[in-house]
């Protein structure tokens, strides 16, 4: 039996976390605020010889230090109030991993509220829902080396391993990197599914029924567009509903929720001064469709008729691909600077490789790319990505065209085109600038000569040069 380890929470993904361990060889102590819960979970899972807690202090007394304790409960402020009461019972030394999808900010001042007390605290990032979290979970860890080493033994047993063997988790920097990595891959997750639930849509106005759209999303899952998302794809579009034998998606409502970090993607991103605008609508295709009485205000209005050429798609879709997870690293970065954690973005692709929900053939080419240069500047500007862009651009242009002429909403695969050619072409922002000089006298730079400039325009025109 390998030394212990605690568990704070049996919702399906610590419950799945603290089986895994288990299998693993680990002696666990569980922890549920409902003890009904732990005990029943205890009841059924006799083999693997769960240590069974009634409160945090039994659960603190029950571990060896230094000790080990993973905390798996609602972000936010549960996991504040668990984990300041567990402090309690805690020792200097002890280390206390926060696995929820806690918002970065929040573990860097839980993890200072901790270090004051000698408590180490990191926070991870988990992903692959609960089959992940119970056969190998993508682990994105923020903590200080010392807390590291404390744990890495257990989080790499734990974790889901790449084809080559290799643990899908690592240190990415001190606490914080952790979780914002996650909100970052949960960004990349919101537009990476909102562009394929656009081309799923194009092809139903075209006609498909969900039955041939799953054929298709089953084909290109054995190719190039490989990935988890696709695969789940056209397994759900494949599902009938057993009270209707209707196909599955076709009885459910066409909204959805969300548990917000994407939100947090896209507000961290503004305020870091970066961009990543998939991510963005991607937020906002799923406002609207929760906004019930906006949505009723409008009659179904005609839907003209579309025709797609389906290798168009795959190719738009994969491109898109492409500049959806570049976004994702542009913010990563952007996050890296501000707060000096030096990400390493080869291994952030490394461990995204297996067991996470964004696993797919791009993450090799990603982590061999920011391997080969760790100074890109971005992702789209490695040679391998320029061919993929010269091969699939005008595909992405014709898909998105025909969805414009369509009616069909298409606002991930827009705005990653967008995106693309705002990178790749100048923009007007040169109207601009003269328009915020002609209204407010804010200056502007000529792309003729050194300097900062303003027109008296109201006062005969004349250039003055400020500096
Ligand atoms: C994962 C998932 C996981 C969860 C998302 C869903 O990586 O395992 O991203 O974290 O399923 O939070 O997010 P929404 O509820 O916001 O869609």
């Amino acid at each position: 039996m390998k030394s212990c380890v605690g568990i704070i929470g049996l919702g399906s993904m610590g419950a799945s976390l603290a089986r895994n361990l288990a299998r693993h060889g680990y002696k666990v102590s569980v922890y549920n605020r409902t003890f009904e819960k732990a005990e029943e979970f205890v009841k059924d899972n006799p083999d693997d010889g769960f240590v069974l807690c009634r409160t945090l202090e039994d659960l603190a007394s029950s571990l060896p230090a230094p000790r080990v304790i993973m905390s798996v409960i609602t972000a936010g402020s549960p996991t504040k109030a668990a984990l300041e009461d567990l402090s309690k019972y805690l020792s200097a030394g002890d280390l206390v991993i926060d696995c929820a999808n806690s918002f970065y900010k929040d573990s860097m001042a839980l993890g200072k509220e901790m270090e004051e007390k000698g408590i180490l605290f990191a926070d991870c990032g988990v992903s692959g829902g609960k089959m992940g979290a119970l056969l190998g979970p993508s682990m994105m860890f923020g903590g200080s080396r010392e807390a590291w080493d404390l744990c890495q033994g257990v989080i790499k047993d734990a974790c889901a391993k790449a084809k080559d063997g290799e643990p899908c988790a690592a240190r990415l920097g001190p606490v914080g990197s952790g979780h914002f990595v996650k909100m970052i891959h949960n960004g990349i997750e919101y537009a990476l599914m909102g562009a394929i639930a656009e081309i799923y849509d194009l092809f139903r106005r075209e006609g498909f029924s969900a039955e041939e759209c799953a054929q298709i999303f089953k084909k290109w899952d054995e190719g190039d567009l490989h990935s988890y998302l696709i695969e789940i794809t056209g397994k759900v579009l494949a599902h009938i509903d057993a009270k209707t034998q209707k196909p599955f998606v076709d009885v459910l409502k066409d909204e959805t929720r969300m548990n917000g970090t994407g939100t947090w993607t896209v507000l961290s991103a503004l305020e870091l001064g970066s961009s990543a605008p998939s991510v963005g609508e991607a937020v906002f295709e799923r406002i609207i469709s929760s906004e019930k009485e906006l949505r009723s205000a409008f009659k179904p209005a005609p839907a003209p008729e579309i025709s797609l050429d389906s290798s168009d798609a795959m190719q738009a879709l994969y491109l898109a691909s492409a500049i959806i997870y570049s976004e994702g690293f542009d913010v990563l970065e952007a996050a890296s600077r501000k707060y000096d954690w030096n990400l390493d973005y080869s291994e952030i692709a490394r461990i995204w490789e297996a067991g996470c929900i964004i696993r797919s053939d791009f993450l090799p080419k990603i982590s061999e790319a920011f391997k080969k240069d760790p100074s890109l500047p971005s992702l789209l500007a490695f040679p391998a990505f320029e061919k993929i862009e010269e091969e699939n651009i005008q595909a992405l242009r014709r898909v998105v065209a025909r969805g414009v002429l369509g009616a069909v909403s298409c606002a991930v695969l827009e705005s990653a085109l967008s995106y693309f050619d705002e990178l790749t072409h100048p923009l007007p922002l040169n109207l601009l600038a003269a328009q915020r000089d002609y209204f407010g006298a804010h200056g502007y730079e000529r792309a003729d000569e050194p300097g900062f400039f303003h027109t008296e325009w109201e006062e005969g025109g004349q250039e003055v040069k400020r500096q």
